[in-house]
This record gives structure tokens, sequence and C-alpha cells, in this order.
């Protein structure tokens, strides 16, 4: 009776319906938000370490700042839970665990001072990096699926995520690499 019994297995199974498609798409979704549930609440644990082994002014002004955002990330994101009728439930994010651990072996690896700041920026914003990437993956997955509470506080947090990024490229500008640079001829012995 079907026409889809006599297509190929390679078509047929490319083949969703739309009410598939939106069901796997709000699968990812929820999936996508459980990771990221799980990552800034690492992060809230990993922050205070780079406030702790950073010394640059501004730059433990910026981490301090972005702390207490990435707090405010955490419950926002149990708001969105609850705003598409699901549990907030954290999924381990394999790639902040990684993106957090290189951070430690920079920390690890340096100097306190200059250096290990401009080391600590670069783990920062790689971290920053994969948040907006994900919020951004995730403001469009919302508004695609109707959602739309969820998709302002998806993009109220992107806009953060953009920020902090922001604030951090301009203090590696305006003075930790300059600086760091200019220790080359400091030579010991
Ligand atoms: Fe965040
Ligand atoms: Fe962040």
């Amino acid at each position: 009776m079907e026409t889809t019994e006599k297509m190929p297995a390679q078509k047929s199974s490319k083949k969703q319906s739309k009410s598939e498609v939106a069901q796997g798409l709000r699968d990812l979704f929820v999936d996508e938000l459980k990771d990221i549930y799980w990552a800034e609440k690492a992060l809230t644990q990993a922050i205070p370490k780079m406030i702790d082994k950073a010394t640059d002014e501004e730059l433990v002004e910026a981490l301090t700042k972005h702390l207490q955002e990435t707090r405010e990330h955490v419950s926002r994101l149990e708001e969105v839970f609850s705003s598409i009728g699901e549990k907030a439930e954290a999924k381990e994010c394999k790639a902040m665990v990684g993106l957090i651990k290189e951070a430690e072996e920079i920390m690890n690896s340096t100097e306190e001072g200059m250096v290990r700041d401009a080391g600590i920026i670069s783990a920062a914003q790689k971290v920053e990096h994969y948040e907006i990437a994900t919020y951004g993956t995730l403001y469009a997955f919302a508004n695609t699926l109707g959602e739309e509470d969820a998709a302002d506080m998806l993009e109220e947090t992107l806009e953060e995520e953009k920020a902090a990024d922001e604030t951090l490229s301009g203090i590696a500008e305006s003075s930790i690499n300059v600086a760091a640079a200019g220790v080359d001829g400091e030579d010991a012995d």
C-alpha cells in the first residue's frame, strides 16, 4: 500500500516524517541542554581556581564577574528546563572536561605572573567559544521548536558569553600579551 516499501533502504532511512524530525530535534535540544548544564556547573568550580592563579587586576575582575554570571547561567538553565517541561539534569560534557583539564595544565606549567595570565586568558577564551557555539545552537533549536521563553533565556546567556569573550580579548590585547613579550630580554643567568 505504501510506496516507501519499494524504496531502496538507503533512501527510506533518510526520509523521516515531520513529527519524527521534530521529536528528534527536541531530543537533541534536551540532550545538549543537559550537556551545557553540566559544563556550567563544572565552570563554577573551575573559574575560582583561575581567579586564584591570576595576577592581573583586570583579569581577576573579569573572571570574578563572569563567575557570578556563570552561577546565573546554571539557574537560568534550570528555568529553561522547566519552561519546556523537562527536569533539570546534568550529563557529563566531555569537551568541557578537556577544556578545564587543559586550563589546569597551563596553570601548572607556567610561573605566576604575566605569562600564566596570558595562558589563563587563552584557556578561558576557549571555554567561552565553546559556550558561544553551544548557546548559539540551542537558541536556534529553541526557535525552531517554538520554545520562545527558552529561546529568550538562551539568547540572554549567549550575549553574556560573547561579552565575556570580548572583555578577555581586550585584556589580552591591551596589557598581558604586550607585557609577556617584553620580558624577553630579562634572562636570569
Ligand atoms: Fe556560561
Ligand atoms: Fe562563560
